[in-house]
C-alpha cells in the first residue's frame, strides 16, 4: 500500500517543480515502507539522509527559480523552507545520536507539511513562474 499517492491535485503545473515533489514523495513512500518492514536505524537513517539532502537541493531550486522571477513572496516561502529543513536537521541529529527513534508521526508530519506546502506556497510560485 502507497503511503502517499501522487495525485493531478498536487500538481503545480512546472515540469522541474513537479518532477521534485514526485521525487520527495517517492521517498517519503520509501522511508515509510521501510519502517513497515520493521528495517534497523542504519537503513532508516541512511534514507533520511538522501531525503533531507534532496530536500535541501529541491529548495535551493525553488529560491533560485524565486529570485530569477523577482517574486514577491519569496521571504515568506524561503521562511517556510528554513524552517522545516531546521525542524527535520533537528530530527535527523536526534536519530544519529539514538536519541530518538523515527516514528510514523514524523512521517505524518512530513506528508502534511508537504501537501500543505506544495497547495499553496509552491502553487503560488508556479502560477508566478506562469505568467512571467
Ligand atoms: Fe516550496
Amino acid at each position: 500500500m502507497t503511503y502517499l499517492t501522487w495525485s493531478d491535485s498536487l500538481a503545480v503545473g512546472n515540469n522541474f517543480i513537479d518532477n521534485d515533489h514526485k521525487k520527495l514523495i517517492e521517498m517519503v513512500n520509501r522511508l515509510h515502507a521501510l519502517m513497515h518492514e520493521g528495517k534497523g536505524k542504519e537503513v532508516l537513517d541512511k534514507v533520511l539522509h538522501n531525503l533531507v539532502t534532496y530536500t535541501q537541493d529541491h529548495f535551493r531550486r525553488e529560491e533560485d527559480l524565486m529570485r530569477s522571477l523577482g517574486f514577491a513572496d519569496y521571504q515568506r516561502h524561503k521562511d517556510e523552507h528554513d524552517k522545516l529543513l531546521k525542524q527535520v536537521l533537528d530530527l535527523q541529529q536526534k536519530f544519529d545520536s539514538g536519541a530518538a527513534t523515527l516514528s510514523i508521526q514524523v512521517l505524518h508530519f512530513l506528508r502534511d507539511w508537504l501537501i500543505h506546502h506544495i497547495g499553496e506556497s509552491d502553487q503560488k510560485l508556479a502560477a508566478a513562474a506562469r505568467g512571467r
